[in-house]
């Protein structure tokens, strides 16, 4: 497991580092995108999206869950915050039998072992269902740094770690 934090300065800036990102998944893997409304996390994805030479454009599947985007290999894109609706909180890490079934429904553990790379956004409820991930859980910055985010990515595997470490020198180096 790996624990690192990069900046960005500009909403640019991430959706640079979410294209470099993008240029570098395979199938099979998982980004688990947190943080709060209004952060970046859809700009970041947008930049993922264009990584993989997706043209459509990428916006959040609030109603759907789930969205599919041919690229040079496909991208689900899953926005699971509706999912805690019920709970009345959207960082609830309780898997109740309520967002199970919707999991179901959508039929996660497919996604899983399909051929796409997955990015999920609130990611709480998945957490501990996916054996290895890039978390990505994005911070904004107090005053006057208003433009600041600092990317807290941590890792909890092989190929998550492998993935960050490409990443990371593609956007240091
Ligand atoms: N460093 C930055 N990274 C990302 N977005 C930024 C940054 N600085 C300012 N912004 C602005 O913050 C907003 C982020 O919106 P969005 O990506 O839709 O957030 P979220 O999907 O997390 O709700 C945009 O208006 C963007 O221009
Ligand atoms: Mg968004």
């Amino acid at each position: 497991m790996r624990e690192m934090a990069l900046t960005t300065r500009s909403a640019q800036q991430t959706r640079t580092m979410g294209e470099r990102l993008g240029a570098l998944l395979q199938p099979g893997d998982v980004i688990l995108l947190s943080g709060g409304l209004g952060v970046g996390k859809t700009t970041f994805t947008k930049g993922v999206a264009a990584g993989l030479q997706i043209r459509e454009e990428v916006t959040s599947p609030t109603f759907t869950l789930v969205a599919e985007y041919e690229g040079r290999i496909p991208l689900v894109h899953m926005d699971l915050y509706r999912l805690y609706e019920a709970q009345g909180e959207a960082d609830g890490t309780a898997l109740t039998s309520a967002v199970e079934h919707a999991l179901q429904a959508i039929g996660f553990a497919d996604y899983l072992e399909g051929d796409a790379a997955l990015l999920i956004e609130w990611p709480e409820a998945v957490r501990d269902l996916v054996a290895d991930a890039l978390s990505i859980e994005m911070v904004a910055q107090p005053l006057p740094r208003v433009d600041e985010r600092v990317l807290h990515c941590t890792t909890t595997g092989w190929r998550s770690l492998n993935l960050l470490d490409e990443w990371v020198k593609r956007w240091l180096f």
